[in-house]
């Protein structure tokens, strides 16, 4: 009998499996991005990432995954990417650089235009989760942090709270994941410590390997839907002391060509 239940079982998983496009993933070339694809192609999932047609692969190489091409900034190529699947849930890791490289230290609405196709898709072809990688002190949450008044009014911050409030808004069911600073690169392994807490007033450290197995957890988990969290990892610390005020901010833009 037992051994029937089981076969059962899996027949059942493995037909659900099978059943949903599995997972789509934006800004999954990235730094975080490939991380978190690399921890779902290792559970399973059947994983595509939207990728321009010039990303860097490089961090994905040999990973098992399909790429749906377009750019961010361009709906139409978010709208055949939600088409081409009825993906289970979307996972945004995508982040607009800022300073360096040739960018500005704004992001130019990156966030709120990007979340605009990327929500109005998920809800129109029924993705059943939405994660998003956001940013602690975005929007309203920088009035929770006194150190941090200079950062106010930060175009920035600005467009990630807008982006939060429009997925939140949407429908799609939604985790967002605020993080605080996370290291340059060389990146350091995961700690394996790091947890997600509903205290909006924590500002933390944090390895993208530990926030990737936090997307994992949020992942299709009912008791994370529609929260949003702030990471903390009490065993991680980077050794970068925080901006004080506004000129040392000015001052280290100035020092560091790509800011992380
Ligand atoms: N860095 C920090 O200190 C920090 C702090 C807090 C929160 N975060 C958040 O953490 C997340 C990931 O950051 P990260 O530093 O790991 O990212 P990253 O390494 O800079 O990767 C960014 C990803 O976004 C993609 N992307 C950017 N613009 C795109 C567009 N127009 N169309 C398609 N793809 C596009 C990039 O693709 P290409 O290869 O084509 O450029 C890349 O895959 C973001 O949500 C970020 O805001 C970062």
């Amino acid at each position: 009998m037992r051994p029937l239940l089981i076969a059962l079982f899996t027949l059942f998983t493995t037909t659900i499996q099978a059943a949903d496009g599995g997972i789509l993933v934006f800004g999954g070339t990235g730094r975080l991005g490939a991380e978190v694809v690399k921890l779902l192609v290792a559970s399973g999932e059947q994983v595509t990432v939207f990728a321009r047609a010039n990303s860097n692969r490089d961090r994905l190489a040999g990973i098992k995954v399909d790429y749906a091409i377009g750019d961010m900034l361009d709906d139409a190529s978010i709208a055949a990417a939600f088409n081409a699947r009825t993906y289970r849930a979307a996972i945004d890791a995508s982040a607009q650089r800022e300073g360096g490289r040739g960018g500005t230290s704004e992001s130019n609405g990156f966030y709120e235009a990007t979340m605009r196709s990327m929500a109005t898709h998920a809800k129109r072809t029924g993705v059943a989760q939405f994660i998003l990688h956001g940013s602690v002190l975005a929007g309203d949450n920088i009035e929770l942090f006194p150190q941090f008044t200079f950062l106010k009014g930060s175009s920035t911050l600005g467009d990630k709270g807008r982006a939060e409030k429009l997925l939140a808004e949407s429908g799609v069911p939604y985790c967002i994941i605020r993080h605080g600073r996370v290291p340059n690169d060389p990146q350091p392994a995961p700690t394996g410590n790091a947890y997600l807490s509903t205290d909006q007033t924590i500002f933390a450290d944090m390895t993208r390997g530990d926030l990737a197995m936090l997307t994992l957890d949020c992942l299709d988990n009912p008791a994370r839907m529609n929260r949003v969290y702030h990471a903390f990892d009490p065993s991680y610390k980077m050794d970068r002391p925080l901006p004080k005020g506004p000129e040392d901010l000015r001052n280290r833009r100035n020092r560091t060509p790509a800011p992380q």
